[in-house]
């Protein structure tokens, strides 16, 4: 009676378990024939349009002064970007071992299915949605603000546009809550957030069309973003009055803790570097290269934009929607304000390419593994890309940004991060003890006191942040349910032919040698 019993259970297992050779990844990638390209100084390049976005133009705000659910750091906020810095630093070395010895596109989703099985390759995948599919709704939202920011500068322009309605630039919640009158067509209020709708309708007819075109785009447009950048720094250093930097630290150390929960946003997409493995010269060498370069650039740049930000205005005048913009309006620069709006939107559009490029290519991984259902796979005959995946993903993103706001889709984004930082330091653990003879063109040093360093600074914010930001942390292990659901009726059931298959081979096989 038991034995079936078993026979079952280990069965559901080894279906759960059931893992992708390494070496499967290499070959398939061998076969996709993509041209090596790419140096170092292209990966941090990549790496920087990635990262530098809607985090240092917008999220710095709020992690600075707090929000209605998390207390803001105020000028101690260089400390809690140095924190995030080093809690990313050990991901990225885990990272970067990975992509050196399975060098092919799909990141995290890769890795943990060689790890860990299915159903975590799955769970990864899943919550690499909220970092990707997500976090392209905030950083959507972000454009949206810096657009009529953008439009307020020219007077001859109709005043709808320099200052549009409520219901047409924001969420539900949020023009709900407004206090302001919403139009209704049959009983429904109508709210949209128009131009974070209209940016991720034309980025996807971009990725429909193909990556190529956009890849010079997207060089200038990093290229702008760094250059207003390092303008806000050099000009608004002569605005900096000391005493704006007191008191240094007002929330105490739970506000330098939520300040680095919100500068994490900033550093999501640096593995997408990753994601270039396959296209990259020499990655054993280029590919930690381009992740520590980028992660290290970057947070030069971001302390050097903290300091200058909360020195030029009291904490109580920085501006939530367009920080660094509305610092140079408050300086007396609205010339330049505009110039900083310029280098937002290119810097912004930079990063939606990242992340919806890599919403696609994720779930294109899924559904090639059988995860998802194989009409998602399908390429278009002339743009070669993946066109049923992108319309879907463009329109479930669409929705989403009716519903979720700006602040709320960051903070699920950086919850789907960490995760994905902890799952990728732990199958760096488990892959030294499951093959520790593979070849390791680069090694985590100290391992595994490394690794584990990443998963206690990154669950240790996590939990941190869990207990403050109560709609998101609400939103999250919803996610976790969802994703779980989704895996045991669709997911389990496809993929656990090809098990069953290979258990009744094996029993044939044991059948036939007890025989002979
Ligand atoms: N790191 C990206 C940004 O700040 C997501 O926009």
């Amino acid at each position: 009676m038991s034995a079936p019993v078993e026979k079952r259970i280990g069965k559901f297992v080894s279906n759960l378990l059931k893992k992708k050779n390494p070496d499967e990844f290499l070959e398939q990638s061998a076969k996709g024939g993509l041209k090596k390209t790419l140096n170092a100084f292209d990966l941090i390049i990549l790496g920087i349009s990635a990262i530098i976005g809607a985090g240092i133009f917008v999220m710095i705000g709020s992690a600075v002064i707090g929000t209605t659910e998390r207390v803001g750091a105020g000028p101690a906020l260089v400390i809690s970007i140095f924190l995030v810095a080093i809690a990313c630093i050990f991901p990225a070395l885990c990272y970067a071992e990975f992509a050196s010895m399975i060098p092919v596109s799909g990141s995290a989703y890769i890795y943990t299915y060689a790890t860990m099985g299915e159903f975590a390759a799955w769970m990864m995948g899943w919550v690499l949605m909220l970092e990707y599919a997500i976090g392209t709704i905030a950083v959507a939202s972000s454009w949206s603000g810096y657009l009529i920011k953008f439009f307020e500068g020219f007077p001859f322009l109709p005043e709808i546009v320099k200052n549009p309605p409520v219901w047409l630039i924001n969420d539900y919640q949020t023009a709900m809550s407004s206090g302001e009158s919403i139009p209704h067509i049959f009983g429904i209020p109508i709210c949209m957030n128009l131009p974070s709708m209209i940016i991720i309708m034309i980025i996807s007819l971009v990725l429909l069309k193909g990556i190529k075109e956009s890849a010079n785009f997207a060089k200038i447009m990093v290229l702008v973003k760094i250059i207003v950048i390092a303008l806000f720094i050099c000009v608004g250093a002569f605005y900096v009055k000391p005493e704006n930097w007191t008191p240094f630290c007002p929330m105490g150390i739970k506000g330098i803790l939520m300040g680095a929960f919100a500068m994490f946003y900033a550093y999501i997409g640096f593995d997408a570097i990753s994601t270039a493995a396959e296209e990259t010269k020499n990655p054993q060498k280029n590919l930690p290269i381009g992740l520590i370069g980028s992660l290290v650039v970057c947070s030069l740049i971001y302390c050097f934009v903290t300091v200058v930000l909360t020195g030029m205005l009291p904490m109580s005048q920085i501006d939530l929607k367009a920080p660094i913009a509305h610092a140079m309006s408050f300086v007396g620069q609205d010339w330049f304000a505009g110039a900083i709006a310029i280098g937002a939107l290119a810097g912004l559009t930079s990063v939606l390419l990242v992340l919806q490029f890599g919403t696609t290519r994720i779930l294109l991984a899924m559904a090639r593994d059988g995860l998802l259902p194989s009409v998602m796979k399908e390429i278009h005959p002339k743009f070669q890309t993946p066109w049923v995946i992108t319309i879907l993903s463009t329109i479930l993103m669409l929705i989403g940004s009716l519903f979720i706001n700006m602040q709320v889709a960051a903070e699920l984004a950086i919850f789907g991060t960490f995760t994905s930082f902890v799952i990728v330091c732990i199958g760096i653990l488990i892959l030294r003890k499951t093959e520790p003879n593979r070849e390791r063109p680069f090694k985590v040093p100290c391992c595994p006191w490394f690794p584990i360093i990443g998963i206690i600074f990154c669950s240790g914010l996590m939990i941190v942040a869990l207990r403050e930001v109560k709609t998101s942390a609400m939103l999250f292990p919803l996610w976790v349910v969802i994703g779980v659901v989704i895996y045991f009726l669709y997911g389990y059931q496809n993929n656990k032919k090809d098990v069953d298959i290979k258990i009744i081979k094996n029993e044939e096989k044991s059948k036939i040698t007890k025989m002979s």
